[in-house]
């Protein structure tokens, strides 16, 4: 089955000094578990760890963190594991055999009498199986994992990755986290902009993602945006329409509302649908923090399925305190905070 998985697991050792944390995600996880055992957290280390832009001081909330890739690649901070040192010692040489002059063009030179021509993806499937197989040899092993853990170890207080790697995503995956509790309707977060106008952050948030939206090239974006957001609308009697460039949000009797004057929840709504829509097409990490709030039971057990119509090429990972959004068939990607959490031994 095809899956639109990034992420594999996530291991922390010593979280808070309490805590050892291990996930194995899917390409829908949600994770639920009350006040302050650590979602956030969470969602905040996988940002940072792919995106390159560090929110935490990881040495004052934890021990270690290893995050696994479906590829196989590995990003971690504080211990570097034998498995660390191996993906990165992997994807150095793959580098190296597929790029450097003295590539695999050079290795069939040597080879009396082979004179082939090869295509890219056999390049790739022959340095592959190469660096397997060189795998297979512990004096090969021994010597990559001394060469890796010298470098990394004169780093020990940072974030340990592969540099093509951290290239790779940055080239081809789009990170989008959105901390709906920070930025609901009710936060009470309001920028004055000294001319008596002020705004709400969400009401910003939204006006951004709807004007990249309406700026999006790829009409299925907005078109996938309007089918998703009118199923719900249909509940509270509008519609959603774009007229003259612009989306316009209208009651069953024909009156053309600003988003302004939507509700909390349409609003909300409104904001992660518009998200995922400017993620289309694109292989996507979709990070939401209690995508729950201000919606109502029947809005957040629709709301998953909604994200993954828009973007299918999506793995989305929610931390929240309701299981409502998972209600609606998605039971397996239930993960309770609970289970995922041991006391640690690094004491
Ligand atoms: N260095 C630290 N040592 C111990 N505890 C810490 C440390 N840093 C943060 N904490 C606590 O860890 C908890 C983590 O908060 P986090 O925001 O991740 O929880 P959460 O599960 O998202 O909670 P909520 O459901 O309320 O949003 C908080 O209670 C915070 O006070
Ligand atoms: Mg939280």
């Amino acid at each position: 089955m095809k899956t639109s998985r990034i992420i594999k697991t996530l291991s922390i050792v010593g979280l808070f000094g309490q805590f050892d944390i291990s996930i194995q995600f899917s390409d829908l996880t949600v994770i639920v578990g009350k006040n302050g055992l650590g979602k956030t957290t969470l969602l905040k280390i996988l940002k940072g760890f792919i995106t390159g832009k560090h929110e935490l001081f990881y040495s004052e909330i934890c021990d270690s963190i290893e995050l696994v890739f479906d590829d196989g690649n590995i990003i971690s901070f504080g211990d570097i594991s034998d498995e660390m040192s191996k993906a990165v010692a992997r994807k150095g040489i793959f580098n190296h055999i597929m790029h450097d002059e003295k590539g695999i063009e050079s290795i069939f030179k040597g080879i009396d009498g082979i004179n082939e021509k090869l295509s890219e993806e056999e390049k790739k499937d022959l340095a592959e199986r190469l660096i397997e197989s060189a795998f297979k040899s512990n004096y090969f092993i021994d010597f990559y994992k001394k060469g890796v853990n010298e470098v990394l170890e004169k780093n020990n207080k940072q974030v340990f990755s592969n540099k093509y790697h951290t290239q790779e995503l940055k080239d081809s995956i789009v990170v989008r986290y959105l901390s709906t509790v920070n930025i609901s309707a009710n936060a009470g977060n309001t920028i004055d902009f000294g001319n008596s106008i002020e705004k709400n952050l969400l009401d910003l948030a939204i006006y951004d993602e709807l004007r990249l939206l309406l700026k999006n090239e790829d009409c299925k974006a907005i078109d996938a945006f309007r089918e998703q957001i009118n199923i719900f609308l249909r509940e509270s009697q509008k519609k959603c329409e774009l007229d003259q460039n612009e989306f316009v949000f209208i009651t069953d009797n024909q009156v053309a509302l600003p988003l302004s004057k939507l509700s909390s929840g349409e609003r909300q709504l409104i904001y992660i649908l518009a998200t995922a829509a400017n993620t289309c097409g694109k292989k996507t990490l979709f990070l939401m923090d209690e995508p729950e709030v201000s919606l109502h039971l029947s809005w957040q057990e629709k709301i998953v399925d909604a994200i993954m119509n828009i973007n299918p090429n999506m793995q989305i990972v929610a931390v929240t305190h309701s299981p409502g959004i998972i209600m609606n068939g998605h039971m397996d990607e239930y993960i309770e905070m609970k289970d995922i959490m041991r006391p640690t031994k690094n004491v």
